[in-house]
């Protein structure tokens, strides 16, 4: 079976030019953003976060999936990359664009739970964890990627990826999948009764 992607969002080859100029190589890949899109679509008035906006390839592929009610929040610690992002689609009112670092935004988020959190970066996935899962709504999922060892990684962070894996196993309030696919990714979905 061939499972490239064959339909992506309109945005994805600019802001793959951005991302190439700007030397940046951590975007999601295709595969990933497709099930981005196919989680965000299965949610009507969908509320949705991003943590790690990038240049904004997987905040491309959550658009393409959403509904003209569901919003966004996406968090970048640099501001560079995001004004890359914004260049692209920041003219879509779906967005909250947060410029700021990830932990701190999730320690002082104070408004509704999500039904897709997809955390892609430090804080939401290896610190904070326990924080970006409370948001988390009943019905609603939890994701992350980059689980399979890549070449790049720095030291320890293998450890640091075993340890998350059973820290998510061990929690008893969500039925956890884990895909040895794409880069490997975790989906934890919170039961809805
Ligand atoms: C894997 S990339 C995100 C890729 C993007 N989500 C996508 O799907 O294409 C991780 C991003 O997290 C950002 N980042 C690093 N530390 C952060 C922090 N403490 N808070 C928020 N973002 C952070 C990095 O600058 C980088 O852009």
């Amino acid at each position: 079976m061939d499972d490239t992607p064959k339909h992506l969002p309109d945005t994805l080859e600019s802001l793959r030019a951005k991302a190439r100029a700007a030397g940046f190589g951590m975007s999601s890949e295709d595969r990933t953003g497709s099930l981005l899109a196919a989680l965000a679509a299965t949610r009507p008035q969908g509320r949705i976060l991003e943590l790690g906006t990038g240049v904004g390839e997987g905040t491309a592929w959550l658009l393409s999936g959403m509904d003209a009610d569901s919003r966004l929040v996406t968090v970048e610690l640099d501001p560079a990359l995001q004004s890359l992002a914004r260049e692209q689609l920041g003219a879509d009112p779906r967005v909250t664009w947060v410029t700021g670092d990830g932990g701190e935004w999730l320690e002082q988020y104070d408004g509704e739970p999500f039904d897709l959190v997809f955390a892609d970066t430090w804080p939401g996935k290896f610190t904070h964890l326990d924080r970006a899962l409370a948001l988390v709504a009943p019905g609603g999922t939890y994701l992350v990627d980059d689980l399979l060892p890549q070449p790049g990684w720095p030291e320890g962070h293998a450890s640091s990826v075993a340890g998350l894996l059973e820290r998510l196993e061990e929690r008893a309030d969500f039925r956890s999948v884990r895909m040895t696919w794409a880069s490997g990714l975790l989906m934890a979905v919170r039961p809805a009764g």
